[in-house]
């Protein structure tokens, strides 16, 4: 018969060290939040192991921004919601749990997470689990560790038969050098949470009902020591916020260099966690890559570009200064340096978009080049049409945004403007210095400007004598 476990998360404190209006739990570490990391460890959990599980998470303070992430979430089927309505402290949220989500007592094991340890991964559940499970009389375990500096932890202090957890600020000088921790992490049998948790009293400094009563010496528990402190590292500062930032950005980096991805300087490099980059990449210093962004193989990208959301496909080069944003950039295309691509670009394959181009929710199609100076916006550019420098779109009469439409293998010369809605067919020649106002058809040369005037020998009258 296959057990069954409620994997429970606190995140219903308002993280007050934090200094923050937002929770704790949706503050932002690599681009994710604290609690996605907890909920993707204990979704792995869940999948890998054989029991039967749920997870619910306890949501408190600015709930409205918790319920938001949740009804954004792509597990939200596997995820309930539970509500404290005052911060009384950790047993407290827990009741809150079980008040709300009646069936959480069903289950035969309870596993106990805070939403602020975004290091922890399924393995530390699995090595916690294992250890409950072997050990029939066991009613709970924490898992614990040592530290250099245990300031701001529970420590642990071991009994004849279990141990206890003082909270920091409840303990004695003695008491205060103890190095092993209290992780927040427990696996307890759900019958021996049911025995205690309506006991649990508030008598301490905090005055907060603490979860750590639910380990005492006369108990069947057990502290599971673990080797590092690193997957258990808890924030509760801005500080410790930078430096969990800084060891998951610094993984993701580790592991993309044993993928074979090429940073010319990997400590200059800003990377989100989840971005995905191929084989053969090269990255040169000073790059931010974050969001959903996925580059494939053999990409190029130049010093200090910004790449948000986007979605680079192999071969592609993206020259030094380039700034993309919810773009697409297909196979052997290239751009900048100093490009802009924001939302809604498509650059097809093979196309070039090169320095001081800004493009805005426009399509080009296979080849097609825009190669300097140019604004183009909510326009489609047909296969191999080349578009002269300083071309505009004008794409906007001060209400409305207006489509430009262009045909393939039409040229458009230099310093042209389009004047939307428009439209401008296949094999058309646009000469330069043109303002188009009237679409043209396919095969159609325009040419909108005004005529020259020659004097001859009349230059003198305009130039100024040089200074000696
Ligand atoms: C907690 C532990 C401490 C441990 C440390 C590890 C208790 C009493 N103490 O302390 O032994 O060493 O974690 O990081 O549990 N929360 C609620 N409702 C509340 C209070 C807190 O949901 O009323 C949530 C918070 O959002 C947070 C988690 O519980 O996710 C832990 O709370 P926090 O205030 O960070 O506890 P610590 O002081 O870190
Ligand atoms: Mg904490």
């Amino acid at each position: 018969m296959s057990h069954s476990i409620g994997i429970v998360i606190l995140a219903a404190g308002k993280g007050t060290r934090m200094k923050t209006d937002i929770p704790k739990a949706l503050a932002i570490c690599a681009g994710y939040s604290l609690l996605d990391y907890v909920v993707e460890a204990s979704l792995s959990f869940a999948k890998h192991s054989s029991l039967k599980a749920q997870i619910g998470i306890v949501v408190g303070h600015r709930k409205e921004m918790l319920e938001k992430w949740w009804q954004s979430h792509s597990k939200k089927d596997h995820i309930k919601l539970a509500h404290q309505k005052e911060q009384n402290g950790t047993a407290d949220a827990l009741k809150a749990c079980f008040n709300d989500l009646p069936h959480f007592w069903d289950f035969d094991y309870t596993l106990v997470a805070c939403a602020d340890t975004p290091l922890i991964t399924e393995n530390e559940f699995n090595e916690l689990f294992k250890v409950l499970q072997k050990n029939a009389q066991l009613v709970g375990v924490a898992a614990t560790f040592e530290t250099s500096d245990p300031t701001g932890y529970g420590r642990i202090v071991n009994g004849s038969n279990g141990f206890r957890i003082i909270e920091e600020k409840d303990t004695n000088e003695d008491q205060k050098k103890i190095k092993e921790v209290n992780s927040a992490f427990y696996i307890l049998k759900t019958s021996h949470v049911k025995a205690v948790l309506g006991q649990i009293d508030n008598k301490n400094k905090s005055g907060e009902f603490y979860l750590t009563d639910l380990f005492q010496d006369n108990f069947q528990v057990k502290a599971v020591k673990f080797p590092s402190e690193t997957p258990f590292l808890g924030i509760n500062t801005l500080e410790q916020l930078a430096n969990v930032d800084r060891i998951i950005r610094q993984k993701k980096v580790k592991k993309l260099m044993l993928d074979g991805v090429r940073f010319l300087n990997p400590d200059s490099v800003y990377l989100d966690s989840k971005v995905e980059i191929g084989n053969g990449t090269i990255i040169y210093p000073g790059c931010t890559i974050i969001g959903n962004t996925k580059i494939a193989e053999s990409v190029l990208i130049e010093s200090n570009c910004f790449i948000k959301d986007s979605l680079i496909e192999e071969n592609v080069k993206i020259f030094a200064g380039s700034y993309l944003e919810e773009s697409k950039v297909q196979k052997n295309a290239s751009v900048g340096p100093m490009a802009r691509l924001r939302p809604g670009t498509d650059l097809g394959q093979e196309t070039k978009v090169g320095n001081f181009v800004e493009i805005k929710k426009s399509v080009l199609a296979r080849g097609a080049k825009v190669s300097h100076l140019s604004y183009i916006g909510d326009a489609e550019i047909g296969e191999n049409s080349n578009i002269g420098c300083g071309f505009i779109t004008c794409n906007y009469d001060g209400v409305n945004k207006h489509k430009t439409k262009i045909g393939s293998n039409t040229f458009v010369g230099s310093d042209c403007q389009a004047v939307a809605p428009i439209e401008i067919g296949n094999d058309a020649f646009v000469a330069a210095g043109s303002t188009i106002t009237k679409s043209i058809p396919n095969g159609g040369f325009a040419i909108a400007r005004t005529q020259q005037v020659t004097k001859e020998g009349k230059a003198k009258n305009f130039l100024k004598p040089k200074k000696a």
